[in-house]
């Protein structure tokens, strides 16, 4: 039996163009294929902690539109708890615009609307959940006293929190003290640090400098390459899987949301890290955020048909 997660953060609806490059400042590039899909980091994060098999509270905020009662409607379809979802009158819901390139690289810019109005207030409405909870996750797509208090509070409660720094912006002590698992990509963690992320000796020496700041573990997200891991029972680059990728929007996300289920049910740190890599793997084949999470069975499948022999 696993333990409840609660995911704070934004929730957006994600209008992407597939297109051969991604237009340099200025140009017009043509005959790009165009759709639309769930997304934003919290929802992401949460709906890929409930396809992984976790127990999902998500406390957000969206607008009082239709996008935001097409993503509460697909969060309920994934079994996420919905209470904390807050329809918030005269905001529009979060949108991003997203542009993915043949190789599968993108470049994303966000109109946060009601993902902005989340406050420190909407996190202690939701403190029983909080305070029970096995695991809190946030993000910075909302605003960061929003998520400052929902870690503190999970911290004072002995909850493990995860904070994923992203998008890339300077953090605050004050709450790098009440963060337990830090997951920034390489870009987050050199601005994080100052210092570059190019190889495995630097991961070492930029995830031990940010450490000291407070966090006991540092999972550095390396992409295909894997994560780096910091912690005081082993460190290590844990391999990713190789994979064709169509679509990396929201691997990181999705390997987010996948570590916090495994390890809200006990999963052992490296163990949970490998089951993270795995769902972002299976992420990166399929185009869109929320649609390209994988379930607990498609994950299983994909770790089984790799055992180590
Ligand atoms: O991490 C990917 C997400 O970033 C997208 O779903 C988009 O909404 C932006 O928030």
């Amino acid at each position: 039996m696993s333990g409840r997660i609660v995911v704070v953060g934004s929730s957006n609806t994600d209008m992407i163009i597939q297109c051969e490059r991604i237009p340099r400042p200025g140009e017009t590039v043509l005959g790009g294929r165009f759709s639309m899909a769930a997304g934003g980091k919290g929802a992401n994060q949460a709906v890929a902690a409930a396809r992984a098999g976790g127990q999902v509270t998500f406390v957000a905020r969206v607008g009082d539109d239709l996008f935001g009662e097409n993503a509460i409607a697909g969060f309920r379809r994934d079994g996420i708890d919905v209470t904390h979802v807050l329809k918030t009158p005269d905001a529009a819901s979060g949108i991003a615009l997203i542009m993915v390139d043949r190789g599968g690289e993108n470049s994303i810019a966000v109109a946060s609307g009601a993902n902005g109005l989340l406050t420190p207030d909407d996190v202690e409405a939701a403190e029983p959940p909080l305070a029970g909870a096995a695991c809190a996750l946030a993000q910075l797509e909302v605003p960061i006293d929003t998520v400052q208090r929902a870690m503190e509070l999970a911290f004072r409660k002995g909850v493990r929190t995860i904070l994923n720094p992203a998008p890339a912006r300077e953090l605050p002590d004050a709450l790098l003290e009440t963060v337990g698992i830090l997951t920034p990509n390489e870009s987050e963690a050199e601005l994080l640090t100052g210092l570059p992320v190019r190889d495995e000796t630097e991961a070492a020496r930029v995830a031990a400098r940010l450490a000291e700041r407070g966090p006991r573990t540092i999972l550095i997200t390396l992409g295909a390459r894997g994560v780096y891991v910091h912690d005081p029972e082993w460190s290590g680059t844990v391999p990713g899987f190789p994979v064709e990728a169509v679509d990396t929007t929201a691997a990181g996300d999705v390997f987010n949301g996948a570590l916090a289920a495994a390890l809200s049910e006990g999963k052992s740190l490296r163990d949970a890290v490998r089951f993270g890599c795995a769902a972002a793997a299976i992420s990166v084949t399929r185009l869109g955020a929320q649609p390209s999470a994988p379930t607990r069975p498609e994950i299983e499948e994909f770790l089984a048909a790799r055992a180590e022999k």
